[in-house]
């Protein structure tokens, strides 16, 4: 028998046993803070407050101190009795369908060593509809599956481009960069994930990058420059960090922004940019956080001590968005 999960907002959906909290609030178009689902990065993190739930799969990301106090990952459980959470949904998000698509590569291109551009072509049809940020996920003939940002804004032909570093002994790397070729038939699932814009007052938009996280912040500043209505921001940063000069494959070109655009590598002596690891330049560059919101995409450290150093000098908990590349397997 189905139970009913009731968040703080008062929005209510049935869940079902077998089913986790994320999937069964996404089945009912109610969309709730995630980004991984595979327990790991900790976004879908909500406290319950009544009730009582089934693990179904380990929340890595939690700590001892967080479970006994009651938090959760809703990515990782199913409901025991009729629920309550502390947290809210995402409103109209929740409206964007989901989708399994077959789509095929158009295009294949190397934006670096270890870094390659796949443009994919989905059906004409299939109106493929998401926000800027979001991802998908790929799945290939036998069925690997994994997750990649979408790098470009929504596009009339329904054209979708990613960006993939190579994972040294990765499979689906393997994939990337031996054997894929254009017209190669893959399928997809999306579009999935929260990291994307939301309406905020705050005035200082900064997106933090490191590697392929720039991949989502390429599509969320396409999306600002195509609708200036959106841009409600005084300043916009963008933060992209890597180790060498080629990891910076990339450059922002949008004049009508205004864009303030830091690159910052960790490991290159003939540079005379700025260095060492982007959320350190972030505060050494002595922005004004209290007033400021933060999009940060890319590796796990970068992000987990941008939260923690961000929040510590004044940014609001809530005004942190993140999407962590964590390993799928
Ligand atoms: C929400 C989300 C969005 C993502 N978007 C992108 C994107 O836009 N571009 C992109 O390049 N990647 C992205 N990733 C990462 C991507 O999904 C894969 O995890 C990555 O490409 C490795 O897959 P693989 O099959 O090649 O390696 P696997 O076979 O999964 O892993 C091989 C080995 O490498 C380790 N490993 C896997 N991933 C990493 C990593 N990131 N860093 C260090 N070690 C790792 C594994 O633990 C394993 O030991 C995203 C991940 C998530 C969760
Ligand atoms: S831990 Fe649940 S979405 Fe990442």
């Amino acid at each position: 028998m189905s139970k009913t999960v009731t968040l703080a907002n008062k929005t209510s959906f049935e869940a079902e046993s077998s089913q986790t909290i994320l999937e069964a609030a996404r089945s009912q178009n109610i969309a709730l803070e995630h980004s991984c689902r595979t327990g790991r990065c900790g976004v879908c993190k909500a406290k319950v407050t009544q009730g009582t739930t089934e693990a179904m799969k380990p929340e890595e990301s939690l700590t001892e101190e967080e479970k006994s106090k009651g938090f959760i990952l809703t990515c990782c459980r199913s409901t025991s009795t009729d629920l309550q959470l502390d947290i809210q949904d995402l409103g109209e998000l929740g409206q964007i369908q989901v989708k399994t698509l077959p789509c095929r590569i158009n295009n294949i291109q190397q934006l670096a060593d270890d870094v390659v551009e796949v443009v994919l072509r989905t059906p004409p049809k299939s109106n493929l509809a998401y926000l800027s940020g979001q991802y998908v996920d790929m799945i290939g003939n036998d069925g690997l599956r994994r997750s990649y940002s979408i790098a470009n804004a929504p596009r009339e032909d329904g054209q979708i481009t990613l960006q993939i570093r190579k994972v040294k002994n990765g499979q689906m790397s393997h994939y990337w960069f031996n054997e894929a070729k254009n017209n190669d038939l893959l399928r997809m699932e999306g579009p999935l994930g929260t990291f994307c814009l939301r309406k905020t007052k705050a005035s200082i938009l900064i997106l933090l990058a490191t590697g392929t996280g720039i991949a989502p912040v390429k599509a969320i500043l396409e999306q600002l420059s195509a609708k200036p209505e959106l841009n409600t921001y005084s300043q916009i940063h963008v933060y992209w960090g890597g180790r060498t000069r080629q990891d910076l494959y990339w450059l922002p070109d949008f004049p009508e922004l205004e864009l303030n655009y830091t690159p910052v590598l960790s490991r290159s002596s003939d540079w005379d940019g700025k260095s060492g690891y982007v959320q350190q330049v972030v505060l050494a560059d002595g922005l004004n956080l209290e007033n400021a919101v933060v999009y940060a995409c890319g590796s796990e450290t970068m992000i987990h001590d941008a939260h923690a150093q961000f929040t510590a000098a004044g940014l609001a908990e809530n005004q942190f968005h993140s999407d962590a590349f964590v390993s799928s397997n």
